[in-house]
C-alpha cells in the first residue's frame, strides 16, 4: 500500500467495554460512529462453550454459500450443510444476536427503538478462501461501502455489529477508508446515470425485492466503482486495521469504506435504522448524496 495513510483518530473510535450490558458515557460514540468511524471494543470478547468451538470448520457451511445467517424475527437459519447441528448453531447466532441488542441499548441507547430487520451472519471461512474465487465485485478486499443490490434500503442505515471469535488467536486484518463525504465527491462524475424505467423493470421481474431508488442506484455504482478502480485501492486514503481475536466493532458499513484482508471465524449482527433515526441525519450517505446532486433521491 503506498496511498495516503489516514491518521486513526479520524478512523476509529475506541472504547473500554469488557461486558455487552456495560453502560458507558456514549455521546461521543454515537457522535464517532455517525461520522463514519470504527467504534472499536478491544475487550469486549464473546465467548464460546467448548461444544461450539466444535462448530468452527468451514465444512460446516453449505457449499452453495458463503455463510451461515439466522434471522431472528423468523428463527430460521439458512446455509447450514450439518443439518443436524442446526440447533446448535441457531443458540449461538441468537445469542450472538441479544448480546448485540444489549450492546446497542448501553452503547446508542436512542437507537433501540428505531433498530429493525435483524440478520446475524457466521462466517467461518478464512477470507482469503473467498477472495480466491470471487469477481471483483463480489471481492470485499477490495475497499467498498455495502450495499445490497436486491434489496434496495431506500437511504436506510446499514448498522454492524462485529466479532472475532478465532480460537486460535488470530487477528482479522481490515482496511478503512476517507470519510463519506470526500468518497462521494471522488467518485460521483464517474457513476453512471439512473433510469427509472430499468429500475421498474427489475422489480417487476422479480430481480429486486422492492423498487430500486436513484439513491439505491448511485450507492450500487459507488461500491462498483470503488472496487473497480485499482490505483484507488492501491493509492486511495486508507488505514490498516489489526482487529484481534477477542475484539468487537461496530460502522455504518454502507458510509465507512472498509475491505477484509485477512481472518477467519466471525460473527456479525446487522440491522437497518431509518435516517430519521439517527443523531445526526445530515451525515447520512442518503443526506451527503442528495446534497451533491442537488435534489431528492428516494
Ligand atoms: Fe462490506
Amino acid at each position: 500500500m503506498s496511498g495516503s495513510i489516514l491518521p486513526a483518530q479520524s478512523v476509529i473510535h475506541s472504547l473500554p467495554n469488557t461486558q455487552w450490558d456495560e453502560p458507558v458515557n456514549n455521546a461521543s460514540a454515537v457522535e464517532a460512529l455517525e461520522q463514519g468511524k470504527v467504534l472499536f471494543l478491544p475487550n469486549l470478547a464473546f465467548d464460546l462453550s467448548a461444544a461450539e468451538q466444535l462448530l468452527l470448520k468451514p465444512e460446516l457451511v453449505d457449499a452453495k454459500r458463503k455463510n451461515i445467517s439466522f434471522n431472528p424475527q423468523t428463527g430460521k437459519v439458512n446455509g447450514v450443510a450439518v443439518e443436524d447441528t442446526t440447533p446448535q448453531v441457531k443458540a449461538l447466532l441468537e445469542r450472538h444476536y441479544h448480546h448485540s441488542q444489549q450492546l446497542v441499548n448501553a452503547l446508542l441507547p436512542e437507537y433501540r427503538a428505531e433498530l429493525h430487520t435483524p440478520n446475524n451472519t457466521l462466517r467461518l471461512h478464512p477470507v482469503t478462501a473467498w477472495r480466491a474465487s470471487s469477481s471483483w465485485r463480489k471481492d470485499d478486499s477490495r475497499l467498498h461501502v455495502d450495499a445490497f443490490p436486491s434489496r434496495p434500503n431506500h437511504g436506510e442505515r446499514i448498522l454492524r455489529i462485529f466479532t472475532n471469535i478465532n480460537p486460535n488467536g488470530e487477528s482479522r486484518q481490515w482496511r478503512v477508508g476517507e470519510p463519506f463525504p470526500q468518497l462521494a465527491q471522488r467518485f460521483m462524475p464517474r457513476l453512471k446515470r439512473y433510469s427509472p424505467l430499468s429500475s421498474w423493470l427489475q422489480h417487476r421481474l422479480g430481480i429486486t425485492k422492492r423498487y430500486r431508488s436513484h439513491y439505491d442506484h448511485l450507492m450500487l455504482q459507488l461500491h462498483d466503482a470503488m472496487k473497480a478502480d485499482q490505483s484507488y485501492q492501491q493509492q486511495g486514503p486508507q488505514l490498516a486495521l489489526e482487529l484481534p481475536a477477542g475484539s468487537s466493532w461496530i460502522c455504518f458499513s454502507d458510509q465507512t469504506p472498509h475491505a477484509a484482508m485477512s481472518g477467519q471465524f466471525m460473527l456479525e449482527q446487522t440491522f437497518l435504522l431509518p435516517v430519521s433515526g439517527m443523531k445526526n441525519p445530515q451525515n447520512a450517505p442518503l443526506a451527503i448524496l442528495e446534497k451533491l446532486q442537488q435534489k431528492t433521491l428516494i
